[in-house]
Parts: structure tokens; C-alpha cells; sequence
């Protein structure tokens, strides 16, 4: 299974993020979170801000859309030139519509489920997206504690994307740190969004290392007890 850190700039200094992003040349992408303040309640940033990151950075971009209306505006995020361009399916209206827009941009597509929101939301969708984010924390903020309620969820998800043998990336989102990437890794994430843990430490580079090391050596472990137990 391969891991991936894909750290959220939110918790970054905006005032200097390109900067910022050029601190974490290991990171697999960089997760923009986009908020409308009506979706969520915060207000972030929105096409600006992806396409002067887009002008500072060759490293994918990953585009997490907090927002009411994603119909109308993620394929402006693919334009963009964003890598990867995630709706909220509480927001969606078609999102197989927008998803097949979104691949013939070339963009890869994800699903994102808040924490309340049931799996079998998106067990339709599951052979028209490339990602489906699972919400560790209700969205809007960095820095929230991490939900271990939504564990279950994202072992459900893992057992049904390995069932159906599809390419699916399982990201979580939220209150992803040190603490608690092992729980997620061990539940079945293989792509782990990490905002205050990557930005709010000395060596954001080395850390989203470490995270990475410390989602694998707990991938390695089960894969281990597997082989034991036969
Ligand atoms: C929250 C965002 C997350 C958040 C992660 O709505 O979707 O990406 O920025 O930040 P931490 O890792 O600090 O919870
Ligand atoms: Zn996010």
C-alpha cells in the first residue's frame, strides 16, 4: 500500500505561501482547503490563491472544496490547473456529472463525507472517483481534535474499495498528527492530510517524514500479524 502526506496549508502563513509550500518538498500534495462560508462556517480562500500557488509549485495540488455549488465551480479548480479536485457530497447536486467533467479536464476527482455522513453515500460512486475523503473533524477549522468515531467508517471504506479491487484513495482529514495517523493507517487510510501537526512544528519537512514513516511501520505491523495468523 503506498502512503501519501498530503499537508493542508491552512494553518500555514499566508502571508508567505509559497514559502511555506517550498517547505515540505516531501509531501505527496499540497491539500488546499477551499471554504465559502456557507458550506462551512470560515471563509479561506479560493481560485487566487490555487493559481498563484499553482505559478510558485510543480507539486500536485489537491483541492479540497468546502463549498455550497461545487457543480458550478470545482471545474474552474481543474482550469486552475489543481491536480485533484474533491467535492463535499452534502453539497453536490450530480455528482457523477461533475466527476466525468472533472476526469476529461484530467483532473483526478474525490468524494469528501463528513463525519455524520453515512458510506453508502458514496458506494455508487465508487467507479467514478479516484479519491474519497473521510472528515476527521466536522469542517471549517484547523487544529480540531481528531474523531475517533470515524474510524469504523474508514475500515467500511477500505473493505469495500479492496472488495471491488478499485484504485481508491482512502484520505482522512482532520486532527491527523503523530497522535493518531497510526489509528487511521491500522483502520485502512493511505492518504493522510495534516495541517497544525506538518505546519505548526519546526521542521514541517521532517515531520511529514516522520508521519509517513509512522503510517507505513503501522501498515508494515498489520501486514505482519496477517502473515502470522494466516
Ligand atoms: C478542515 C480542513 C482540513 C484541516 C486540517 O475543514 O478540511 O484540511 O485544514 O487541519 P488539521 O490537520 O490541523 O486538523
Ligand atoms: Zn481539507
Amino acid at each position: 500500500m503506498t502512503i501519501r502526506i498530503t499537508p493542508s496549508i491552512l494553518n500555514a502563513d499566508f502571508g508567505h505561501i509559497a514559502d511555506e509550500v517550498a517547505r515540505i518538498p516531501a509531501a505527496d500534495a499540497i491539500h488546499i482547503d477551499v471554504m465559502d462560508n456557507h458550506f462551512v462556517p470560515n471563509l479561506t480562500a479560493g481560485l487566487p490563491l490555487v493559481e498563484a500557488i499553482r505559478r510558485s509549485t510543480t507539486q500536485m495540488l489537491d483541492v479540497h472544496l468546502m463549498i455550497e455549488q461545487p457543480d458550478r465551480w470545482a471545474p474552474a479548480y481543474a482550469e486552475a490547473g489543481a491536480e485533484s479536485v474533491t467535492f463535499h457530497l452534502e453539497a453536490v447536486r450530480a455528482p457523477i456529472r461533475l466527476a466525468r467533467q472533472l476526469h476529461s479536464q484530467g483532473a483526478r476527482v474525490g468524494a469528501a463525507l463528513n463525519p455524520a455522513t453515512s458510506i453508502t453515500t458514496v458506494t455508487g460512486l465508487l467507479n467514478e472517483i479516484d479519491t474519497v475523503l473521510l472528515m476527521t473533524v466536522e469542517p471549517g477549522f484547523g487544529g480540531q481534535p481528531f474523531l475517533d468515531l470515524v474510524l469504523p467508517k474508514i475500515t467500511t471504506l477500505r473493505n469495500l474499495v479492496s472488495a471491488a479491487n478499485l484504485d481508491i484513495w482512502v484520505q482522512v482529514d482532520g486532527g491527523v498528527s503523530a497522535a493518531t495517523i497510526e489509528r487511521c493507517a491500522e483502520a485502512g487510510a493511505d492518504t493522510f492530510v495534516a495541517g497544525t501537526a506538518v505546519f505548526r512544528t519546526d521542521d514541517p519537512n521532517a515531520t511529514v517524514e516522520a508521519l509517513r514513516y509512522q503510517a507505513k511501520a503501522a501498515v508494515d505491523r498489520l501486514v505482519q500479524a496477517a502473515t502470522v495468523t494466516g
